[in-house]
């Protein structure tokens, strides 16, 4: 066997996103629940996020992000190989939504996988792309996360319908001569699975102060070790991009992390949380502000229900 990697590198060409267009403030949910715009903009960091409605699902959002990154990468439905869906909130869980995805994006005969990792999730897919293009089990990969998480809450529960929300983003991952995905550094503990679960099978519970204390102490390692790993220094980066979990765990991982330059994704403001779609979401909408200029170095991270967590280091297109 030749067991000599298939492609020196892999790098992202393109990202894309989609947004549901209902968009929920907090005064709409203080009319729902005992809460206040107050309270929530200063323990969680929010001001409005998207619900989706019945026209939008985990695979039509995932598809038109996917499809906004496809068109912006200058490649071709076949080009695609390999397609997928980083989600937790598939509602149909069979067929995966991958296979679903990449039918409606007329990519024809790709491999098509969904991971489930949480808000971890799209980190990982990113790490198994770049990971299959460098040993030749693929040429071009479209990594999407796509989250409905309005399906799986307790629209009475004010700890958690306050902070969840919907959308999509997506990155198409191609062969490089010289590497532009570093790493990915992943892990779990399990033994924590009960901080983050569905209640009754249906409605996301968290142990918030639990999940709160875990990601602002245990997690600035993890972004270490991802940049050690990919060779980088702190004070290289442009940007952090964490997952969107609540501003004051972003902002409390940020100020540790050794880069005073780096821009800080604060998506959440205005998109919420959306689990394993935060991270494209925040790195798209990133990219069309133009505040990632191309050759810029990138600390995404993800961590969730899991508990699982997950960070690399990319270079921007
Ligand atoms: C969920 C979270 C915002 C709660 O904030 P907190 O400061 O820990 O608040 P607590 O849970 O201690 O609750 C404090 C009080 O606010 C109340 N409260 C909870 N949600 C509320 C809301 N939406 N509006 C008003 N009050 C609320 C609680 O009932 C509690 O009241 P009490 O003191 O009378 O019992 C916070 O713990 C958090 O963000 N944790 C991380 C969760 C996360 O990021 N999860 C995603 C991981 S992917």
């Amino acid at each position: 066997m030749n067991l000599l990697p298939a492609a020196a590198g892999a790098r992202v060409l393109a990202f894309g996103e989609y947004q549901p267009a209902n968009v929920v403030t907090n005064d709409d949910l203080a009319q729902r629940v005992e809460t206040s715009d107050e309270w929530i903009q200063s323990r969680v960091g929010i001001k409005e996020r998207r619900v989706a409605g019945p026209e939008d699902s985990v695979v039509s959002m995932g598809a038109a992000a996917g499809g906004k990154a496809l068109a912006a990468s200058g490649l071709a439905p076949a080009d695609i190989d390999l397609v997928i869906v980083a989600t937790c909130t598939l509602t149909e869980q069979i067929p995966n939504a991958a296979a679903r995805v990449a039918a409606r994006l007329g990519i024809e005969a790709p491999g098509a996988f969904d991971v489930n990792a949480a808000c971890a999730g799209f980190c990982y897919g990113l790490g198994v792309a770049s990971d299959s293009i460098r040993s030749g089990s693929a040429r071009n990969v479209l990594v999407i996360g796509s989250e409905k998480l309005s399906d799986w809450l307790d629209w009475e529960d004010r700890s958690t319908c306050v902070i969840f929300a919907d959308g999509a983003g997506a990155a198409v991952v191609a062969a490089s001569d010289t590497p532009g995905i570093g790493p990915v550094v992943w892990g779990s503990s399990g033994d924590r699975a009960d901080k983050i679960y569905l209640r009754e099978g249906k409605y996301l519970y968290q142990e918030g102060q639990a999940v709160f204390r875990w990601a602002t102490t245990e997690l600035n390692g993890v972004a270490a070790e991802a940049l050690r790993r990919a060779g980088v220094e702190a004070e290289q980066l442009t940007a952090f991009v964490p997952h969107q979990a609540n501003l004051r765990i972003v902002e409390a991982i940020a100020r540790k992390l050794g880069a005073p330059q780096a821009i800080i994704a604060r998506d959440i403001v205005t998109a919420g949380n959306t689990s394993s779609a935060s991270v494209p979401l925040a790195l798209a909408r990133m990219s069309e502000r133009g505040e990632l200029p191309s050759g810029s170095l990138v600390l995404t991270m993800g961590f969730g229900a899991g508990l699982t967590y997950s960070a690399q280091v990319l270079e921007i297109p």
